[in-house]
Formats: structure tokens, C-alpha cells, sequence
């Protein structure tokens, strides 16, 4: 590794597991295989907790939508901004005879029809239009809008309860988790690049392979292995790991000393166009100042910093990097099969020199996502092979061990009170 940063250690006497609260024993495989645990994992966990739906920019103007699948719940969901500007969740499911009524992924209008008979509805759910309605006995349309979702808007992320009668507020949901990340700053919410995959995995797994950098220095051998290692830190140690109830964060190391190799021309160049030394990242620091300045955002204020993996249980992370945000979402359809869907937010190139250090980020993420996705199916079917009972977890994959523990407790919780006391 072409590095010269000096020796770094992590302060602090005892572990990031043990400071959490955290046993240090193995961990069961079986959350990861067994279709009974799903089972419950679909109604105890996907069934009650407040679930991520995007943010308020890709429905910014009134009439705006985009329909979301939430597979381990069975539904399809309508996210809508009425005329008077308010966010709106909804089953997208007719009242007439359950036909799904909006079909295309996003878009924008005054007015939902559904295909099959042609009932129509408001964008704000009420049911405004039904065909030969004179036929029907004693319909009364005003208990037949669409059916509305619990629904609250938090720092700009729309999250939804499939609860029909949510235990608790999303404000007490996300509790001082909420709190530590109040008033991020997120800048280019408007332009994500989205990257979706559907992968022969349990959600954990795939959750997993983003809640640690042990394995950056081997998997990532070939692309980001030193810029999140270095000489002094060969393993990636993490910074600082925290959790807030079911939540939790961790902190990278970057090597500040990176330097593209000389044989690398293009990545070079990127590198020599940016401010940062970093080449996961694809502005310069001033247009994303007020994002940086937030104490949650490298929060241990270490100058050899990379990512803050910030997860909201149970299936998304809201990531900070030196360039900006991005997200990472875990939607499990079955007990071996999940839907990754990540958001990289950049902002918009103005001429060729960010242009091209966009193009430079998005190709690097791309690399770095595929090296990951094309390793979860093997943990998948080493998993399901039973060869193993218990994984062994280290220090540094504090996040793993805090999200098997976390699911086995709200499995086990008869209420959402007792999950989260
Ligand atoms: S099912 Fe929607 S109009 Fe008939
Ligand atoms: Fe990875």
C-alpha cells in the first residue's frame, strides 16, 4: 500500500462490542435460514416497524407519485403529494374488486384510474369516479377511497407502518437515533443513480456485506482495499461503532494518504481533478461544507475517515461519505431471495471536469457493488448447507452481531413495546 499515515489507533480501552452492551460469544446462523424465522420476521419485523420509502424530492410537485413494492408484507404501495402539498401513503389496490390500480413506477397527474372497470380516484385517495354506478346497491364512495397507510415524513425520508394501528410514532421509532441525525444537510437529494439487484440471498446477508469493512482489504482487494486500509491499519478498523435501540452506526477508516498508482492513468486523473484524495467521492468538499459540518457526519472528526454507515432497523442505510449520501435498502422476498436497492445522490455535472468525476464515482461504485453482490449468493449456500451452526464475529463487525441480536429480540417480542424495551 502506498501510504504514509501514521500509526492510528482507535481510543479507548474496552471493545465496540462490549461498550454496546453486546455479548461476544458466536452468533446462530439460523436467522439466516430458517423459513420459520422469516415467517415471523415478515409480521414482527417488516409487519410492524416504520419501513423507508424514499425521500420528499422524488415527489416534489403536487400530483407527483412513484409506487413501491414492500414484497415481505405482500403489498404495493402508493406514494402520492396531494394538491395541498401533503405526502401520502396508500394500498394501490382498488376498492372495486382489488385490482392493483396504478401500474407504471412513477409519474405525475391529477387522478389514479384503474384499468380494469375504469374507477378513478384522487390523488389524494378519494374515490371520485365510478361507471354505471347506478348499478351498484347502496355504494356509498365515500367509504371506498384508496386505503391510506400510516405514513409520517422525518428529516425528508417518507416511512410508512403496515400496521393498520402503528404501536408507536416514528419520532419514538427512531428515538435518540432520530435525534443523533436531526438536521443533516442532504444535498443532491434530487439526483440519485439508482442501482437495483435481485439476489439469491437472505436480507441479513446483504445487509451485512454493507455493515462492515473487515473484508474491504480482502474482497476489495483490487479497488477500494487501500483506500479504507492502510499500512497502520491493514484491517480497516472501524473509528467508532454506537447503537441507539434497534439502530445503529459505525464509523470507517480511509487512508488520507491514498494515492493512485501511476499505472492507473484514469483513476489518476480524477484523482488530480478533486480537492479530496479520495476517489469514492464525486465533488468537492465545498459544495457539501454544510453536510460535513454535522456532528453525525464523521463523527469522531478523524482526518482518516471514509463512510458513516448509519442503519435504521431493519432494512436501510442513509450512509455518509466525503462527497455527499447514499443509501443502501434490503427488501426481503423469501428466506434465500432479497431486492437491493442503493441510491448514490451526486450533484448534477455543469461541465466536463465533474462530469467526468461523476462517471469516474458511479463506474468505482459499480465495481465495489458487484465484488459484494456476487459474493452474498456463496455466503448464502454456505449458510444453507448446515456444514456451519455459528459464525464467529470479531470486534469490527459489531454491526452484524447488534443486527442478528436485534432481530431475535423483535421475533421473540409479542408487542412493539416489548421489542423496543
Ligand atoms: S377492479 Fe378496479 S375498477 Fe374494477
Ligand atoms: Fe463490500
Amino acid at each position: 500500500m502506498n501510504d504514509q499515515s501514521t500509526d492510528w489507533k482507535r481510543p479507548g480501552a474496552t471493545t465496540l462490542t462490549e461498550a454496546a452492551g453486546l455479548s461476544t460469544g458466536p452468533v446462530s446462523m439460523e436467522p439466516y435460514r430458517s423459513t420459520e424465522f422469516f415467517e415471523l420476521e415478515r409480521s414482527r419485523i417488516f409487519g410492524r416497524t416504520w419501513l423507508m420509502m424514499g425521500r420528499v424530492e422524488e415527489i416534489a410537485s403536487p400530483g407527483d407519485f412513484v409506487v413501491k413494492k414492500v414484497e415481505v408484507c405482500g403489498a404495493s404501495v402508493l406514494v402520492t403529494r396531494a394538491k395541498d402539498g401533503r405526502v401520502q401513503v396508500f394500498h394501490n389496490v382498488c376498492s372495486h374488486r382489488g385490482n392493483l390500480v396504478v401500474l407504471d413506477q412513477s409519474g405525475s397527474g391529477s387522478r389514479f384510474v384503474c384499468r380494469y372497470h375504469n374507477w378513478t380516484y384522487g390523488n389524494d385517495g378519494r374515490l371520485i369516479g365510478v361507471p354505471d354506478e347506478a348499478t351498484f346497491f347502496n355504494l356509498d364512495k365515500k367509504k371506498c377511497g384508496l386505503t391510506p397507510i400510516a405514513t409520517e415524513v422525518w428529516e425528508g425520508w417518507i416511512f410508512i407502518n403496515l400496521s393498520r394501528t402503528p404501536e408507536v410514532s416514528l419520532a419514538e421509532y427512531l428515538g435518540n437515533f432520530g435525534e443523533y441525525l436531526k438536521g443533516v444537510d442532504y444535498v443532491a437529494a434530487d439526483s440519485p443513480v439508482v442501482f437495483t439487484a435481485e439476489l439469491d440471498c437472505n436480507w441479513k446477508v446483504m445487509s451485512d456485506a454493507f455493515s462492515e469493512s473487515y473484508h474491504i482489504p480482502a474482497i476489495h482487494q483490487k479497488t477500494i482495499g487501500s483506500t479504507f486500509a492502510s499500512r497502520s491499519n491493514p484491517f480497516a478498523h472501524l473509528l467508532n461503532a454506537r447503537v441507539f435501540g434497534a439502530h445503529r452506526m459505525c464509523s470507517m477508516f480511509g487512508n488520507s494518504q491514498y494515492e493512485s498508482l501511476d499505472s492507473s492513468k484514469v483513476e489518476k486523473l480524477g484523482q488530480n481533478a478533486m480537492e479530496t484524495t479520495n476517489v469514492i467521492t464525486a465533488v468537492d468538499t465545498s459544495l457539501v461544507a454544510n453536510f460535513l459540518d454535522h456532528p453525525a457526519v464523521n463523527p469522531t472528526r478523524t482526518a482518516d475517515w471514509s463512510l458513516d454507515i448509519n442503519q435504521v432497523f431493519p432494512n436501510t442505510q442513509i450512509d455518509f461519505g466525503q462527497g455527499g449520501f447514499f443509501t443502501h435498502q434490503y427488501w426481503p422476498i423469501s428466506v434465500n431471495k432479497t431486492r437491493y436497492e442503493s441510491r448514490f445522490y451526486v450533484a448534477r455535472p455543469t461541465n466536463a471536469v465533474e462530469r467526468f468525476r461523476v462517471e469516474q464515482y458511479i463506474a468505482r461504485v459499480c465495481e465495489v457493488i458487484l465484488e459484494d453482490t456476487t459474493n452474498v449468493v456463496a455466503t448464502q449456500i454456505g449458510l444453507e448447507s448446515r456444514g456451519k451452526d455459528f459464525m464467529q464475529l470479531q470486534d469490527n463487525e459489531i454491526m452484524l452481531r447488534h443486527s442478528t441480536y436485534m432481530a431475535e429480540k423483535w421475533v421473540a417480542a409479542e408487542t412493539v413495546a416489548e421489542a423496543m424495551a
